[in-house]
């Protein structure tokens, strides 16, 4: 957790917030579904922000001529979920595995770094969470799009450790 700044945090604020940085949306319709009644998580704030701008920014640049991103909200007292799913170009199935290795990138130079996902990953992974893609770039597959996936644990691992240490102390 080197580095992490670890507080309470409002997962719908950090998404409201990451949506809020978008400068450009074209002609992108953005919803937001919230399914959650305690959208308290403990993470580092700015670190997620700047993940999902990312995926956010990805999903946009993925729907040229339009199209809709819609992101869900939801979980249950361990964990929460951010599901982003567009209706843009998709990914190539030979992509897939490529796509959280850092500098990997479809984009033309200057536009794209590679490092979206990589980092958006690494963010998940240190809270113990996961992410997963599944994306379709096959029109004869049905439509194309491409849905992404964050699970968070509310609290971390070693807090609760921490929590219990207390508890034994004071037994
Ligand atoms: N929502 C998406 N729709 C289609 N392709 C995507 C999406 N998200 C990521 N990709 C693909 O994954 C690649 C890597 O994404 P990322 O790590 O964010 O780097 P970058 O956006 O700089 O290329 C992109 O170049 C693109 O090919
Ligand atoms: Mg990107």
């Amino acid at each position: 957790m080197f580095g992490l700044k670890l507080r309470e945090t409002n997962i719908l604020k950090i998404i409201e917030e990451s949506l809020a940085k978008l400068s450009r949306q074209g002609n992108v319709d953005i919803k937001l579904k919230k399914f959650l009644e305690n959208d308290v998580v403990w993470i580092d704030y700015e670190q997620m922000v700047t993940a999902l701008f990312d995926l956010e920014k990805n999903a946009i640049e993925a729907m040229p001529d339009g199209g809709s991103l819609i992101i869900t909200v939801e979980g249950d007292e361990h964990q929460v979920s951010i599901t982003l799913a567009d209706t843009g170009v998709g990914i190539a199935e030979e992509n897939i595995p490529l796509l959280f290795t850092p500098f990997f990138t479809t984009k033309p130079a200057g536009d794209g770094t590679g490092l979206g996902l990589p980092s958006a990953y690494a963010a998940v992974k240190a809270y113990r969470g996961n992410v997963t893609i599944e994306s379709n770039a096959d029109p004869k597959k049905g439509p194309t799009g491409t849905t992404v996936r964050i699970a968070l644990p509310r609290r971390q691992i070693f807090q609760a450790e921490e929590s219990k240490m207390i508890v034994h102390e004071e037994d």
